[in-house]
């Protein structure tokens, strides 16, 4: 059975500012998790020969693949962020003081609203269609390296949560999710590679 894992990208400098969306690089702690996912893909997928990485085209997943060899990258822009329009680069505080109407519609119906010149989550589930198909496709192990809202609506479809759940995963940073698809249904393990 072939393993599909997925993870965050390393926490970001935006992250730390606790800013949406963007697109920076890591901070310190970001750059040492990419060192240890890469430890840990390496040894994970030793003898998967035709085992592939699969980022965002955002510099912070892009960056916490760099550092893992041996294995082919493909970029899909159906894994970056939720875009969040408008709010791009705030804060959720910022956005609760400065647009208080988007931050009450978000929070009443967080699955159904759509950031002003942004998405929702019910239009990134959509884009992430043939990422699912080309997922189920293959044969060998993917690693996918995203982002917290995409990796929601992901894990969601494999693990069969449903659909007014995904807003509300919780998806932490500097974690893998390993899911193997066998012939009794899913199983799931999960590594803690740092705090
Ligand atoms: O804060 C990190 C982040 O990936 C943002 O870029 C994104 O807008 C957000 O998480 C998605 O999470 P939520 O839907 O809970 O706001």
């Amino acid at each position: 059975p072939r393993p599909i894992l997925l993870t965050r990208h390393g926490e970001s400098k935006d992250n730390v500012r606790g800013r949406i969306g963007g697109d920076t690089a890591l901070s310190d702690a970001g750059e040492i998790y990419a060192k240890k996912l890469s430890n840990f893909i390496e040894k994970r997928l030793k003898s998967e020969r035709a085992a592939s990485i699969w980022t965002s085209t955002l510099q912070r997943t892009i960056l916490t693949a760099s550092p893992i060899v041996g294995f082919p990258k493909i970029q899909w822009r159906a894994l970056d962020e939720i875009n969040s329009g408008v709010c791009d680069g705030m804060t959720y505080e910022e956005i609760k003081k400065n647009m208080p109407e988007e931050y009450e519609a978000r929070k009443k119906d967080k699955l159904r609203y759509r950031y002003p010149r942004g998405e929702s989550y019910l239009d990134v589930i959509q884009r992430l269609e043939p990422v699912i198909i080309e997922l189920e496709r293959q044969r060998a192990p993917v690693v996918v390296i995203s982002h917290q809202a995409v990796l929601r609506a992901l894990y969601a479809y494999f693990a069969d949560r449903p659909l007014k759940e995904i807003p509300h995963i919780e998806m932490p940073l500097h974690t893998i999710i390993e899911i193997q698809m066998g012939v009794t249904g899913v199983q799931e393990k999960r590594y803690k590679l740092m705090d």
